[in-house]
């Protein structure tokens, strides 16, 4: 099965065009070299090249239980297994490790939020909360290997609840809570849930977002869960039917709970998460990530591409229901022993220094965000940025999409001070881990992610595999294994083959394109497939077709990216209406409340046009890149297959 470069990238390359003139150069500072872990990247580059050794190394850093026999086992190709039989639990290299040290009373999570809110949770704090936890799922019947989801804000309990799984074998598997009822119910019912948290509300603009409204609609359709713990969150009064016996305050469940409970010593490949990401088709995709190699892989890229030192204050504004969360706001710092700054809220409210204000109040010293936010608050040019110090930010980092070289100047010179250099991570949900990135003492190019991680071969091929010249575009692909690789889709590894394995022999296929300028930097140049990054996050067109077609004036929909000056994509859908129904603006409203409803404020809606036919295959397939090209008036193309 072999897919053509179709036309969205080519929509892309337009803006990437503006990248081909990038030729700038950003040296890293003696001083930013001198601080490094990795001084030289080239030679950490080189060290790299042996990956197995680099990797094994590595995983010699932590706690284990019982050491690995084999550091990678690839007999049975694509499904790899690292650390084989090795034992660990990752709380205990997350929280326990530093007890015994002079980390113990330090800050391991700094909660914050909008409303200027504040908690502290120190390692030997986070200890007791997070054992309190494990035993209360161990009392509700939660055993290893059984699935907990999460409906929660950034919260410290959504960290707590993620560590008490790891403790005790279970599988977290967290809902972000800006999506909705449908893909709410869609994940949690494939993940077959016995037990989900929510709360009370999030507090959003000024506003609390009502949580347990969503998830109580969406509950009802979910029969696996037997118990749904609610943690008061923002105070807002809320009852819950603790007579069910279904219902149960959060703290009403630990209550009395032992501060103790062993950790689970874990297989090196027992599952420890599963994320549910966007593809190509209306069902979202299970990643699902396993223990050792996932803690290796983001411990080691944490440590060096961000040069975490004992007197960081680390904040990754992702939210912990993406994998940008998962890897870097949680274990990544807490496995290197650092604080991680949590905060809930938006970017710009009470208004567009709030961040800056957060910066200069803590002393954050490494700073990980998207280039969507920096867009959005470049906006304000230096209005805000200028009355905040910010001189403590040692390095920047940005993730999610392609950052265009403007909005990097923006970051680097009024943020970074043009000190702190910017770590221009590509990565995925599916990869775990940054998997190119430059380090610290690497020099920049505005807009490029640069080279790959030590110990990862990366590179660009055409279909058949070969690589492509330098300064060509084609296929981003990765030749070798890499520890914190995913393992498989939840429940469906036909299709884990399928789209990441079997499309490009013996290679992962990103599903991004790409080129390679002539240093070797890399330019990622966005999807090669129908999935849209709506501000940073990933959107299926066919889940939003879906969205729109289950709406009752619907006949048929199709659904692509359009070019967005902030969010990078928004969506633009085609639509065939029902006989008697017209395009008007109550219908619209009504068809956007409806696709929010169903998959949430991630769905950002441009247009809704009319259409009478929609352009599709002989076999009934809708082209979207037809309707792309129309869209951006490019040539369509080859229209061989395109039915009359
Ligand atoms: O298209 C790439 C883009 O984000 C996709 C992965 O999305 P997701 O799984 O939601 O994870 C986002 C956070 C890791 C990739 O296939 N992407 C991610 N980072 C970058 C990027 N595109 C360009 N530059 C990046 N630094």
């Amino acid at each position: 099965m072999k897919n053509r470069v179709s036309s969205g990238v080519m929509n892309m390359r337009r803006d990437t065009d503006v990248l081909l003139d990038e030729k700038r150069i950003f040296k890293p500072s003696v001083e930013t070299v001198e601080r490094a872990h990795v001084k030289n990247w080239e030679t950490e580059l080189e060290k790299g090249k042996d990956f197995k050794k680099y990797w094994a190394e590595k995983a010699e850093q932590f706690e284990w239980f019982q050491q690995w026999d084999e550091v990678l086992d690839e007999s049975n190709k694509p499904f790899y297994k690292w650390f084989v039989n090795g034992k660990i639990n990752l709380t205990y290299n997350a929280v326990d490790r530093w007890l015994d040290t002079d980390k113990r009373n330090q800050v391991a999570i700094l909660y914050t939020n909008e409303r200027g809110h504040e908690r502290k949770i120190t390692y030997y704090e986070l200890y007791r909360e997070v054992n309190k936890l494990a035993n209360a799922f161990k009392n509700l019947g939660v055993k290893k290997g059984d699935r907990v989801s999460m409906y929660l804000p950034m919260c410290p309990e959504l960290l707590i609840s993620m560590l008490a799984c790891a403790r005790i074998g279970a599988i977290h598997s967290v809902v972000y809570s800006g999506l909705s009822v449908g893909a709410f119910v869609e994940r949690v019912n494939d993940a077959k849930a016995k037990v989900l948290l929510t709360a009370d509300g999030t507090f959003r603009r000024g506003k609390v977002i009502d949580l347990k409204k969503i998830s109580d609609e969406a509950i009802l359709q979910c029969p696996s869960v037997e118990t749904v713990i609610v943690v008061k969150h923002t105070g807002t009064p809320i009852e819950i039917s603790e007579l069910s016996g279904r219902e149960i305050f959060y703290e009403r469940l630990i209550e009395g709970e032992p501060a103790e409970c062993d950790p689970e010593p874990m297989d090196s490949e027992d599952p420890l998460f599963i994320l549910y990401t966007s593809g190509s088709t209306g069902k979202p995709k299970g990643v699902l990530h396993t223990t050792a190699g996932y803690m290796v892989g983001v411990a080691t890229t944490t440590k060096y591409i961000f040069d975490i030192h004992n007197d960081d204050l680390w904040w990754c504004t992702g939210d912990i229901g993406w994998i940008t969360g998962h890897s870097y706001a949680i274990y990544g710092p807490l496995l290197l022993g650092t604080t991680t700054l949590i905060y809930e809220g938006a970017p710009d409210y009470p208004d567009p220094g709030v961040w800056w204000s957060i910066i200069e109040k803590y002393g954050v010293t490494k700073f990980y965000t998207a280039p969507t936010a920096i867009r959005h608050l470049m906006r304000f040019g230096s209005k805000y940025t200028r009355l905040y110090n910010l001189s403590s930010l040692r390095i920047l980092g940005t993730v999610g999409e392609p950052i265009n070289p403007e909005a990097w100047m923006w970051f680097y010179k009024n943020i970074g001070k043009e000190k702190a250099p910017i770590m221009d991570t590509w990565w995925q949900t599916e990869t775990g881990m940054h998997l190119i990135s430059p380090l610290p003492s690497a020099p920049l190019k505005p807009g490029s992610a640069t080279m790959a991680f030590p110990g990862i071969d990366a590179d660009i091929v055409d279909e058949d595999g070969n690589s492509v010249p330098l300064g060509k575009g084609g296929y981003l692909v990765i030749k070798n294994p890499w520890p914190s690789m995913f393992r498989t889709l939840y429940k469906d590894e036909q299709r884990f083959q399928d789209v990441y394995w079997n499309q490009i022999p013996g290679v992962y296929k990103a599903g991004d394109m790409a080129r390679k300028d002539e240093d070797g930097y890399f330019w990622i140049q966005g999807r090669s497939d129908d999935v849209l990054k709506i501000a940073g996050h990933r959107v299926g067109t066919a889940e939003v077709e879906s969205a729109f077609v289950s709406h009752p004036a619907v006949a048929e929909a199709a659904v692509i990216g359009k070019a967005d000056p902030v969010k990078g994509q928004v969506i633009k859908a085609f639509l065939i209406l029902k006989e008697g129904y017209q395009l008007k603006t109550k219908l619209i409203e009504d068809l956007k409340k409806h696709v929010r409803y169903e998959l949430g404020p991630v769905a950002v809606l441009g247009e809704i046009e009319q259409v009478e036919t929609l352009p599709k295959t002989r076999s009934g397939k809708i082209m979207r890149r037809v309707l792309r090209a129309r869209e951006s008036g490019e040539d369509v193309g080859d229209t061989s297959t395109l039915e009359e």
